[in-house]
């Protein structure tokens, strides 16, 4: 078939089932030739699921060592990130990896590296930089629409709900850190892009983990990643509110994030200030825009899940083309090292020079 792609599929979680998966089944000429997961069931749910699906296996050496094969699909938790798109690198494959990068600044330089080395595109899972409303501020910046753009606040708040509390998520060995990396990436990310890829100058952050200190008596609101949860047994060293102040050559950046707080109230979104014009995000959905004289609402026709379809038809466009495009590891490692810098910041507890 003209344009026919084919591509591995490592990691049939959460963000397998809930947004690649039905997004390939709106990509034309693609072929999913294996749906690999260690736990073999989840990978033959999205055979049994997805027509599109050739075969599933535990082992995602099979697909790297398949040279039908021209990209893989890194869906892994943090911790395998690095290990699973080095590999596949090596083996001459074109990688997708889901976000964050890996779980710390030093890894990401060495994945970006061997892309380079090896010639092979490889794409981040910042999805939000194909949201349309996130594209309509980075247009709109870009055409001066809020005339100098001074600073950005922004909130990432959730009242009680740690996910997977003592599992994968809430060990930092395996995760990279807590509300942060798995939340803040998103923000921040957007935040540098709509900046046009601002540059880090310097910063200062606080970290607490204070809400399931026992992680035993913790209640909780919700909690997604339940089935990885280990109360009894696991370990909580991540943070669960993070606040703090970052300067870089373009605006100033404040900031507050919380997986959990005794405030019961949720709050997701990020306000853009400038001179001339003044827009607040309602996160993963609509914005303002006040101009001085009117209020205007933009509110995308856009399902959620569409970003996804959209950084997938890029990814596969840029495998096709060799073109790096706005989600190549080249663009994203400036967020990778703001994380880093924002930990060291708190760890050391004073602000951080950045270079
Ligand atoms: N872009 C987004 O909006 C978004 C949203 C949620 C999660 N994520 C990211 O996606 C990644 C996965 O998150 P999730 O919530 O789907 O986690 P998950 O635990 O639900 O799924 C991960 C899957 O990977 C499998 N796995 C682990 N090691 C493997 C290996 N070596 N080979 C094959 N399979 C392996 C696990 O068995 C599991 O089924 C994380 O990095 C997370 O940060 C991104």
């Amino acid at each position: 078939m003209k344009n026919e792609q084919v591509i591995a599929v490592i990691g049939c979680g959460r963000i397998a089932q809930n947004a690649h998966f039905p997004a390939f089944s709106h990509i034309e000429g693609l072929r999913v030739k294996y749906a690999c997961d260690i736990i073999e069931e989840k990978a033959k749910k999205m055979k049994e699921q997805y027509a599109f699906v050739e075969q599933v296996i535990t082992d995602y050496h099979v697909a790297l060592n398949d040279p039908e094969v021209q990209a893989v699909y890194v869906l892994t938790p943090n911790y395998a990130h690095y290990t699973v798109t080095m590999d596949a690198l090596r083996a001459g494959k074109h990688v997708f990896c889901e976000k964050p990068v890996t779980v710390n600044y030093a890894l990401s330089c060495e994945m970006a590296q061997e892309a380079e080395k090896q010639g092979k595109i490889l794409n981040i899972g910042v999805c939000n930089r194909y949201h349309k409303s996130v594209e309509m501020l980075e247009q709109m910046n870009r055409e001066g629409r809020f005339g100098k753009l001074y600073h950005i606040y922004c909130s990432f708040r959730s009242f009680r709900s740690i996910p997977g509390l003592g599992g994968p998520f809430t060990t930092k060995a395996q995760s990279g850190g807590g509300v942060l990396i798995d939340w803040g990436i998103h923000f921040f990310d957007l935040i540098l892009y709509i900046l046009g890829d601002a540059k880090i100058q310097n910063l200062t952050c606080d970290a607490y983990s204070e809400m399931a200190k026992d992680m035993k008596s913790y209640r909780y609101n919700s909690m997604w990643a339940e089935d990885t949860a280990d109360v009894e047994h696991g370990t909580n060293d991540v943070d669960d509110f993070i606040t703090g102040y970052i300067r870089t050559d373009r605006a100033s950046i404040s900031f507050n994030g919380a997986w959990a707080q005794n405030i019961k109230q949720n709050e997701m979104f990020i306000d853009f200030l400038g001179d001339q014009g003044g827009a607040r995000l309602i996160y993963g959905k609509r914005f303002e825009f006040y101009d001085g004289k009117t209020l205007e609402t933009f509110a995308p026709e856009y399902d959620i899940p569409d970003m996804y379809l959209q950084e997938s038809i890029a990814f596969l466009e840029s495998v096709r083309t060799g073109v790096k495009n706005r989600s190549n590891i080249e663009r994203v490692l400036e967020s990778a090292k703001l994380l880093d810098a924002l930990y060291a910041s708190a760890a050391k507890r004073r602000e951080l020079e950045v270079r």
